[in-house]
């Protein structure tokens, strides 16, 4: 492990020379053209290897339907030219809601979900002609530990964790009645993402939430959900194969963090928590894939605990510490691992993550990883909140403008810890340093309540 550095990287050799220094190893080419080869996933032919990954704006109605901003921020997506989006977390069950603003899809709102869909083909065949095909997935959660419903913690987890929870009191254990309802109501949600009419539905298994928290539900004694291996994927593969049998033409996508790195973790070693071990999330996706499941996008990493593992950044959240590694080490990591996924399933497509850190250069680090088959589709996340038109960019001139990237600086994820709507608060202005400025004034009378 080596020091955590800022970007400062004003050319490809000074960002290569870093890497050798570290000892890690950087895919990197001049030549950006195997960003745009076509990819065919289900019935649809991708025109770019570019998707934009979920990302949470907290901005939608109370009652879960897209307001008039969530709009705004896929609007930017369909016109910048990603030929995959990914829709953010959203909710099967109101007290499954990270926050009172989360996205919750239901019957009564439907239609207003078919009406992001429609405006956002029209809007990408407005640009980019009436051939082209973006493909929409909609990740479906329930926030477990993290939900917040109404603003504060109703924290419902699959075990109590001394490392993540205060005490036994802090959180209450779901029942396996509970659970086997939950199952049920992931499918109910389902079969309404395909009458949205998107493309896919993504079971979302990551970032600390709860069908993530399930996989390593080792301690969750007498209970079909806990202990054994077959037990702590069966939340997730049951909900998989039963959406198989509810829905026709919606692909199946699942998106994995394939390494907790936290202490009883799933993917980690058992010899120290720190280094993963893909022996089990590779079986994982061996038993979804049997289950028609056509996509994945992998991620790791729960970012309440160590953030730095799945979004590399210059700047930590306020306050918080520095990680103890080089945002390069954590990168690779992440391109090994997705590596590691795509080399043993090569047919199945597997989106990565992490390349936002890498500001301009992304499209070339990228561009190597698609050479050498060790991914499918580069996935943004702060980039896209950042610089949207990113891919148009690069189709039309070949190169990004450094002055529109995004960098990491995790005010995106401070506005969002904080109740706020999230975007980019350095690039996207006009919305979203407004709502950062109040963040600072509130901060600030805080402090001085404090003093
Ligand atoms: C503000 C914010 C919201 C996010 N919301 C989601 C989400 O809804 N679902 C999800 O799977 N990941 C979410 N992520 C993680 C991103 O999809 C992505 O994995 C991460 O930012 C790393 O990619 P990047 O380096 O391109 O930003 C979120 C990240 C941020 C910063």
């Amino acid at each position: 492990m080596s020091r955590h550095e800022p970007f400062t990287f004003q050319s490809a050799p000074e960002l290569l020379q870093k890497a050798d220094e570290l000892g890690v190893e950087l895919p990197f080419q001049d030549s950006v053209s195997p960003l745009f080869e076509s990819l065919v996933i289900g019935s649809k032919t991708l025109a770019n290897r570019l998707a934009v990954q979920p990302m949470e704006g907290f901005d939608a109605d109370t009652d879960g339907s897209p307001s008039e901003l969530t709009f705004r921020r896929y609007r930017r997506y369909a016109e910048g030219g990603c030929s995959l989006i990914w829709f953010e977390a959203t909710s099967v069950v109101t007290e499954g809601r990270s926050n009172p603003h989360q996205l919750m899809l239901h019957p009564r709102n439907l239609d207003s979900f078919k009406r992001i869909v429609e405006e956002i083909r029209r809007l990408a065949q407005k640009v980019f002609g009436s051939a082209y095909e973006v493909f929409l997935v909609l990740q479906l959660t329930h926030s477990g530990r993290y939900s917040q419903p109404e603003g504060k913690p109703l924290r419902q987890v699959a075990g109590f964790n001394p490392n993540l929870d205060r005490g036994p009191k802090d959180v209450r254990i779901l029942s396996d009645d509970e659970l086997d309802r939950l199952q049920d109501k992931y499918v109910e949600v389902a079969t309404l993402v395909e009458q949205a009419g998107f493309d896919a539905v993504d079971i979302k298994a990551c970032h600390g939430y709860l069908v993530n928290e399930l996989l390593a539900a080792r301690t969750r004694e007498g209970s079909r959900y806990g202990e054994t291996f077959e037990n702590r994927i069966r939340f997730l593969s049951e909900v998989v194969e039963k959406v198989r049998d509810r829905t026709s033409g919606l692909c199946l996508a699942v998106r994995l963090s394939a390494f907790d790195g936290i202490p009883g973790g799933f993917g980690v070693s058992g010899e120290n928590h720190e280094n993963f071990d893909l022996a089990e999330p590779n079986e994982l996706v061996r038993r979804l894939v049997q289950f028609n499941c056509s996509l994945f996008n992998i991620t790791i990493g729960n970012p309440y605990e160590k953030p730095h593992l799945g979004r590399p950044f210059d700047r930590p959240l306020q306050g918080a510490p520095f990680p103890e590694e080089h945002p390069l080490e954590g990168i690779t990591r992440l391109l090994r691992i997705t590596s590691a996924f795509q080399k043993e399933f090569p047919d199945v497509p597997f989106v990565g993550t992490g390349y936002s850190w890498l500001r301009h250069f992304f499209p070339n680090v990228g561009a190597a990883v698609l050479q050498r088959r060790e991914a499918s589709l580069i996935g943004l996340g702060r980039s896209s909140f950042a610089y949207p038109d990113a891919p148009k960019d690069l189709m039309s001139s070949g190169a990004l403008d450094p002055s529109k990237v995004c960098i990491s600086c995790s005010r995106c994820t401070e506005l969002m810890r904080n109740g706020h709507e999230s975007g980019c608060v350095m690039k996207d202005k006009e919305i979203y340093s407004k709502l950062y400025q109040k963040l600072s004034i509130k901060g600030k009378e805080n402090e001085e309540k404090h003093d």
